[in-house]
C-alpha cells in the first residue's frame, strides 16, 4: 500500500539538463523490446498495397473524397471550442469565473474514481492523436547514420520525469485546493495586467503556432529514410520524432493554460485561428527530403528559441517573473531541439558535403517560410493578413524581427562551415556554398531598404480579434 501511495505522490520538480547523468538518458529512451521484436517479426503483406497499381486507387477516388468525405468536417465558425463549454475567466470576471469553478468542482466530486481514470485515459489517447503514414523506401545514409544518432541525438531528449510540465509552472487547483487555486488565479491576473496588448498579441501569436504541433509531427514524418513507418517504430529517428513532439506537446499547452487563466484573451477566437491552422497546414519547400527537412526544423527550432527568449525578457520587464519562466523553459527546450537539428545537418556535411549544400542553397534560394504563415482568424481586418500583421507586431515588440533572420542565417553557415568546404564538391555544389556565403550580406541590404520603407509608412493600428479587437499600432 505505502509503494502505491507513493507511485501517486507529486512528479519531482524538473532537474537541470547539466546534472543529468547522459547514460541514464540514453537508457530512459532505450528501444522497446517489445517493438523491435513486432518490427522484426512484422508480416510484408500490407508492402503489396504500395505498388503503383494499388496507390491509383486513391488518385481515382480523390473527387469522390471531395464530395463525399471533406463536408463531414465541420466549418469552424460552427464547430465547438473548448471556452464554450468550460468556465472562461475573460468572459465571467474573476468572481464570476470564481464562482463557476466552485460549482465546476462540487459537480466533479460526483465522479468516482474509476470514471476519473477513464477521463484521464481518454485525455492522454486524443492528446497523442497524430497523423502518420506513407510508403517504405530508405535513403542508405540515414540507415548508416542511425548507431550515430542514437549516441548523439536521442541523448538530447530529457527523460520524462526531469522535464518540466505545465502543471510545474501554473496553478494547479489539486494541488492549492479551492482557496488556494482562486488566490493563485487572482495573483497571475493581477501579474499578467501588466502585459502589454502588443507583448500579449506575440504570445498568443506564438501559442497558436506551438498548438499546430499535429502539422509539425507530420513533418518529419514525411522525410524519406527516416519517418516513423509503423507509429511506433524502434529507430532512433523514429524514437527521436515521437520524442521531441512528446516535448513541443507541452509548449502549446502551458502557453494555452496561462492565457486562459490571465483572463485577457477572447479564448474562443484563438482556439478557432488554431483549430483553422491545423486545417490549413503548413508551406514547406522540398517536404519529402532528410537533407531539406532538417535543414528547415535547425532553422526554425533557433527561431522559436529567440521569439521564446524574447517574450521571457519582456514578461520580466513587465513584471511577470512566472510568464518569464513559461517562455524561459519554453526556450530552453528549443534550444536543445535546435542542438539536436544542428548536429544532423552537421554530420550531412560531413558524409555528403555537396548533397547537404546544394540543399541548404535550395532552401535559401526560397526562403525559409514560417510554419504557422497560414493562420487566419476568420475575421482579420478585411484585405488584411493576420500572420503578416502579427509578424509585424513580433518585429516592433523585439520578439522576432527581419535581422533574426539573417542572424539565423549567418549562425548556421559558421556550424556548419559553409565556408571552409573544398574537396567533393560538384561544380554545382561550388555555387551553392558561393550563393549561400554571398546571402547574409544580400539579406542586410534588403533589410536596410526595408527598414527605410517603413520608417516613411505612417503608423496604421490594426484590431486584433485575439484581444477582444483592441487595436494595435504597427
Ligand atoms: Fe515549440
Ligand atoms: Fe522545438
Amino acid at each position: 500500500m505505502a509503494a502505491d501511495m507513493n507511485k501517486c505522490s507529486p512528479a519531482p520538480p524538473p532537474a537541470d539538463i547539466a546534472a543529468h547523468d547522459r547514460s541514464a538518458v540514453a537508457s530512459a529512451i532505450k528501444p522497446n523490446k517489445k517493438k523491435q521484436q513486432h518490427e522484426e517479426e512484422g508480416d510484408e503483406e500490407w508492402l503489396r498495397y504500395l505498388e503503383p497499381s494499388k496507390l491509383e486507387v486513391f488518385d481515382e477516388l480523390e473527387p469522390w473524397a471531395e464530395a463525399n468525405v471533406l463536408p463531414l468536417l465541420k466549418p469552424v465558425e460552427a464547430a465547438w471550442q473548448p471556452s464554450d463549454m468550460l468556465p472562461d475567466p475573460a468572459m465571467l470576471g474573476a468572481d464570476g469565473f470564481h464562482a463557476a469553478c466552485s460549482e465546476l468542482r462540487a459537480r466533479a466530486a460526483g465522479i468516482p474514481d474509476a470514471h476519473l481514470v477513464c477521463l484521464v485515459g481518454n485525455m492522454v489517447t486524443e492528446e497523442a492523436l497524430v497523423s502518420h503514414a506513407y510508403p517504405p523506401s530508405k535513403l542508405e545514409v540515414f540507415d548508416q547514420l542511425e548507431p550515430w544518432a542514437e549516441a548523439n541525438v536521442l541523448p538530447l531528449l530529457k527523460p520524462v520525469d526531469a522535464a518540466w510540465q505545465p502543471s510545474d509552472m501554473l496553478p494547479d487547483p489539486a494541488m492549492l485546493g479551492s482557496d488556494g487555486f482562486h488566490a493563485a488565479c487572482s495573483e497571475l491576473r493581477a501579474r499578467a495586467a501588466g502585459i502589454p496588448d502588443a507583448h500579449l498579441v506575440c504570445l498568443v501569436g506564438n501559442m497558436v503556432t506551438e498548438e499546430a504541433l499535429p502539422t509539425y509531427q507530420s513533418i518529419p514524418n514525411r522525410f524519406e529514410g527516416v519517418r516513423d513507418l509503423t507509429g511506433d517504430s524502434a529507430t532512433a529517428w523514429a524514437r527521436w520524432i515521437r520524442g521531441w513532439s512528446a516535448e513541443e506537446n507541452r509548449h502549446g499547452d502551458v502557453l494555452n493554460r496561462y492565457l486562459f487563466l490571465s483572463g485577457r484573451v477572447d479564448m474562443r477566437r484563438v482556439e478557432g485561428t488554431v483549430h483553422r491552422l491545423i486545417q490549413s497546414g503548413m508551406v514547406m519547400n522540398a517536404a519529402r527530403s532528410p537533407y531539406h527537412g532538417f535543414i528547415y526544423v535547425a532553422f526554425q527550432e533557433r527561431a522559436t528559441s529567440i521569439s521564446h527568449g524574447n517574450t521571457a525578457r519582456l514578461a520580466r520587464e513587465h513584471g511577470d517573473a512566472v510568464l518569464a519562466r513559461v517562455c524561459g523553459a519554453i526556450a530552453s527546450d528549443e534550444k536543445r531541439h535546435e542542438a539536436a537539428y544542428t548536429r544532423v545537418v552537421g554530420k550531412l556535411f560531413e558524409v555528403d558535403p555537396d548533397g547537404a549544400v546544394r540543399a541548404l542553397a535550395y532552401m535559401m534560394r526560397r526562403r525559409i517560410t514560417m510554419p504557422a504563415s497560414l493562420m487566419d482568424d476568420g475575421c482579420h481586418t478585411p484585405g488584411g493578413d493576420l500572420f503578416a500583421d502579427y509578424a509585424a507586431v513580433a518585429q516592433q515588440a523585439g520578439v522576432y524581427r527581419a535581422s533574426d533572420y539573417r542572424g539565423i542565417v549567418e549562425h548556421l553557415i559558421k556550424q556548419w562551415r559553409v565556408e571552409e568546404l573544398g574537396d567533393g564538391l560538384t561544380g554545382e555544389g561550388r555555387r551553392a556554398q558561393e550563393y549561400v556565403c554571398a546571402l547574409p550580406h544580400k539579406i542586410r541590404r534588403l533589410e536596410e531598404r526595408a527598414h527605410h520603407r517603413s520608417a516613411q509608412r505612417p503608423t496604421k493600428s490594426v484590431p486584433f480579434s485575439w484581444i477582444f479587437c483592441r487595436p494595435v499600432n504597427l
